[in-house]
């Protein structure tokens, strides 16, 4: 079963303008269909060679009449001995841009074994077809995807996206509308992986490993208890965030307090930057749950991850989804914020570095 929802002229276009700066030499889509990936990232790069492949031999054939100047081949790209025999190995470490819209169907539920950094890891369809990639890419190389919605921060697959975050930064740049695709249920994303500069740092790699804990609020609004006791806490509700800071509220209500320092934000509703908000060192509220918290140490570090999530907003506002509301669940807002943690904390390094150079 092959997917064949080819991408509109206009999202490659969108997800083109992603590219990064430099002038690709060697532009490859390993599920090309119809090409119009390919053929967006000729007109932004009308110089670059492009590597076209795909498993169906009519799709190659009709893009072969259109495009003559190509390379193509055909290769199951999920078949280690379909790839083998077919010389695009050769074009290992070459690709300075890869752009896939990889097949996503998942009816099957099948998972596919892939290797990365020396290690088997099991992935679903369009993870494994991106893992696929990474060998192809250049040591300037950057990949741009069409990914199903998800992708990123299921459970299934977070032991290989944890892998690639050692080694790029990734970066989801856009949350698609369900109409994306004709026939497509499935929402999608645009994704970015471009090279770390330089090794993840030890605590960058720490932030990846869960070092973000997220805790759901516990006081459910339509049974709460209403208390006088003067040690009962203010409930604090989605309509108490505003501005980057709790706004007081009067009601007191039983329940399991938490107390701050601690970086509050909606799980469920629109998310906007000032709904992120910070909970003052020492004071005890009781959360709604359709409110999410990190603890931290201190108040610096509940404003600095509240500045470090602003900076990569649209990251952190596509992990919002949903078929009504949107919403994000504890998992997604702890993996969405180790990654953005994890990419200042790379971007901090390679900023010290440069200072550090430029002293001496
Ligand atoms: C979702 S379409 C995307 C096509 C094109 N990249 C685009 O964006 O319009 C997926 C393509 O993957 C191809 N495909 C599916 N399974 C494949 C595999 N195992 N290896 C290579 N290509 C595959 C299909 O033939 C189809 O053309």
């Amino acid at each position: 079963m092959t997917d064949r929802f080819y991408t509109s002229p206009e999202l490659a276009d969108t997800l083109l303008s992603f590219a990064p700066r430099n002038q690709p030499k060697l532009i490859a889509d390993f599920a090309c269909g119809e090409g119009s990936l390919l053929l967006a990232a000729e007109r932004r790069n009308p110089d670059a060679r492009m590597l076209a492949n795909d498993i169906s031999r009519g799709t190659i054939s009709k893009a072969r009449r259109q495009r003559p100047e190509w390379q193509y081949s055909c290769t199951d790209f999920l078949n280690p001995m379909s790839v083998r025999p077919s010389g695009l190995r050769h074009h290992h470490g070459k690709v300075d841009l890869v752009v896939i819209n990889p097949p996503f169907s998942r009816r099957d539920r099948k998972t596919y074994s892939v290797e990365l950094s020396g290690t088997q890891f099991s992935a679903t369809i369009a993870t494994a077809f991106l893992v696929n990639c990474i060998p192809y890419l250049s040591a300037v190389g950057a990949l741009l995807a069409v990914l199903p919605d998800g992708c990123l921060v299921s459970t299934q697959d977070s032991a290989v996206w944890e892998e690639l975050r050692r080694s790029f930064r990734i970066e989801i740049i856009r949350d698609n509308s369900r109409s994306a695709f004709a026939q497509v249920r499935a929402r999608t994303c645009l994704v970015r992986l471009t090279r770390a500069v330089d090794q993840l740092p030890q605590e960058a790699n720490d932030a990846v490993s869960g070092a973000v804990s997220v805790v759901r609020g516990s006081c459910q609004m339509h049974s709460r208890q209403r208390s006088r006791a003067l040690a009962a806490a203010a409930l604090v509700h989605t309509t108490h965030l505003k501005g980057g800071t709790v706004l007081d509220s009067a009601e007191r209500v039983k329940g399991k307090a938490i107390e701050g320092p601690a970086l509050l934000f909606p799980r469920v509703g629109l998310v906007t930057p000032d709904k992120v908000c910070i909970l003052e060192d020492g004071r005890r509220i009781v959360l709604s749950d359709c409110v999410l918290a990190v603890r931290c140490k201190s108040a610096l570090e509940a404003s600095t991850m509240r500045t470090r999530i602003l900076d990569a907003w649209p990251s952190f506002a596509a992990s919002f989804r949903g078929t009504g509301a949107p919403y994000i669940t504890v998992e997604r807002a702890s993996n969405i914020l180790s990654s953005i943690l994890t990419e200042s904390a790379v971007q901090n390094r390679c900023a010290m570095a440069t200072v550090e150079a430029g002293a001496d």
